[in-house]
C-alpha cells in the first residue's frame, strides 16, 4: 500500500513514520510514503502557498491552486485517489476507518495549515474529511501520521501474527486488560496470582473481566458494541449492577 503525503513540512512525516513497525514494514516493501512539499507546486517567486482571507479576519488561507497541482501531479497517469483532509470538522477516525482505508492500495493525505485551505480546492478533490479528535493542532501532519500508523497496521503482512492478535481485543469494542512483566513483586507490589497460574483458562477470563472493569470506568459508551460469551454477559451485569449501586451510594451522601 501506498501513502502519499501533501505537506508543508515533508521531513516532520517522513522522521516520524520510519521507525518501529512501519519503519519495518517499509524496509519489506510491504507499505511506501511519499511526501510531496506543497510549496514545491507555488508559481510565486517567494514561494508563496497562503494568501489573506476574503471576506477578513485572522491569519492566512492556504491557496487552491499549489495543492490542486500537486494532487493533480500525483495522480497523474492513473485515476483519482482517495484524497484524505485532515481537518477538525471532519468525521472522527476510529479503527473501523482504519480498517476500511486498509483496503485502498494508495491513499493520498492533505495536511492543511494557518487558518485553513480555499473552499474550491477541498470541494473539488476531498473524497475523505477527517479529525483526529475534538481538540484544535496547528497543522495535518500528526494527525496523518496517527491516520497512516493506524492504518498501515491493518495492511496483511505488517504485523507479525502475535501482534495482530493484540489488535483483535480492541476491535470488540473492549479495552486492553492490565498487563505485568517481571519482577514478580515491585515495590512490594505482586503481580495478580492468577496470571501466574499457568491456567489458562482462569488467565483469559481474568483478563475479560479486566478488560469490562477498564471499559465500564472509561469508555462505557463502548460496551454497547462488544460481543461478551455467557459467562463475560453474566460478569458485565454484575459489574454494572455494582456501579450503579455505588452511584446511588454516592448521590445519596452528596444530598
Ligand atoms: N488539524 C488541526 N486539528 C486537527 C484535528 N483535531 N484532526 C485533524 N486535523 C486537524
Amino acid at each position: 500500500m501506498k501513502f502519499h503525503v501533501m505537506t508543508l513540512f515533508p521531513e516532520m512525516i517522513e522522521q516520524g513514520l520510519h521507525t518501529s513497525i512501519l519503519g519495518r514494514a517499509m524496509d519489506a516493501g510491504i507499505i511506501s510514503l511519499s511526501t510531496v512539499n506543497i510549496r514545491d507546486y507555488s508559481e510565486d517567486k517567494h514561494r508563496h502557498v497562503d494568501d489573506y482571507p476574503y471576506g477578513g479576519g485572522a491569519g492566512m488561507v492556504m491557496a487552491a491552486e499549489p495543492i490542486a497541482k500537486c494532487y493533480e501531479d500525483i495522480c497523474a497517469g492513473g485515476p483519482k485517489k482517495r484524497l484524505i483532509y485532515l481537518t477538525p470538522w471532519g468525521r472522527v477516525f476510529n479503527q473501523d476507518m482504519a480498517k476500511e482505508l486498509a483496503k485502498e492500495e494508495e491513499l493520498v493525505f492533505l495536511c492543511g495549515h494557518y487558518e485553513g485551505v480555499d473552499e474550491r480546492v477541498l470541494s473539488r478533490y476531498v473524497t475523505d474529511p477527517v479529525s483526529i479528535g475534538d481538540y484544535v493542532l496547528s497543522g495535518g501532519e500528526l494527525p496523518a501520521m496517527v491516520m497512516i500508523d493506524a492504518i498501515a497496521r491493518m495492511v496483511p503482512g505488517v504485523l507479525t501474527n502475535e501482534e495482530s492478535g493484540e489488535t483483535e481485543s480492541f476491535e470488540n469494542n473492549l479495552l486492553e486488560y492490565p498487563q505485568y512483566t517481571r519482577p514478580e513483586v515491585w515495590r512490594g507490589e505482586a503481580v495478580p496470582e492468577v496470571l501466574l497460574s499457568g491456567h489458562h483458562a482462569n488467565v483469559d477470563r481474568w483478563r475479560t473481566e479486566r478488560s469490562i472493569d477498564r471499559t465500564l470506568m472509561y469508555r462505557p459508551e463502548l460496551l454497547a458494541g462488544a460481543v461478551l460469551d455467557k459467562k463475560a454477559k453474566k460478569y458485565y451485569n454484575e459489574a454494572l449492577a455494582a456501579q450503579k449501586r455505588a452511584d446511588d451510594e454516592a448521590s445519596k451522601n452528596e444530598k
